[in-house]
């Protein structure tokens, strides 16, 4: 159970939730995906989780494996990369001095790095790999949408 006296809980967490954050567009994404489904396309059932993985992360309630973390992921994270978060993966991505045949994305969440890197080094072959079969659910959906 992740502490409910910190400054994130008390302060932070009532504004992201109430005012942030457009809850019925996160409904409405929730309901547009056969979770189910997904997750057992994506899930690699032999894979082992490490203690570490079902411990609350920056406050999120059971870690990364669930649902709720995937869909609400891109929504926060978009306030918590200043000055913007386009801007702060491009300068990353700019970093990178080489001209990759493979790229692996380790840990990529919902795919929006994946998805630079792709953009970016167009004639490499980008892989996203991630623990949770959830966050894999919404990068692929945002590989699959158009731009
Ligand atoms: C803070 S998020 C970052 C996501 C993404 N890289 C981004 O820039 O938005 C950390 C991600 O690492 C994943 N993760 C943590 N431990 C992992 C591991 N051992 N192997 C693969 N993914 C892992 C989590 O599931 C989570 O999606």
């Amino acid at each position: 159970m992740p502490r409910k006296d910190t400054i994130f809980e008390q302060f932070l967490a009532p504004i992201f939730k109430n005012v942030l954050i457009d809850q019925d567009a996160l409904l409405r994404y929730y309901k547009s995906i056969d979770w189910n489904r997904e997750c057992d396309r994506l899930c690699n059932p032999a894979v082992t989780y490490p203690s570490y993985y079902n411990q609350p992360f920056h406050s999120i309630e059971g870690g990364y494996l669930n649902i709720d973390a995937a869909v609400s992921y891109d929504p926060i994270t978009q306030y918590v990369l200043p000055p913007n978060e386009p801007l702060v993966r491009q300068e990353l991505l700019d970093r990178i001095r080489v001209k990759p045949r493979r790229i692996l994305d380790l840990g990529c969440g919902t795919g929006s790095s994946t998805l630079m890197l792709k953009q970016h080094f167009p004639q490499a072959q980008v892989i996203g790999l991630d623990l949770s079969p959830y966050m894999l659910v919404v990068a692929d959906d945002k590989a699959k949408k158009p731009g």
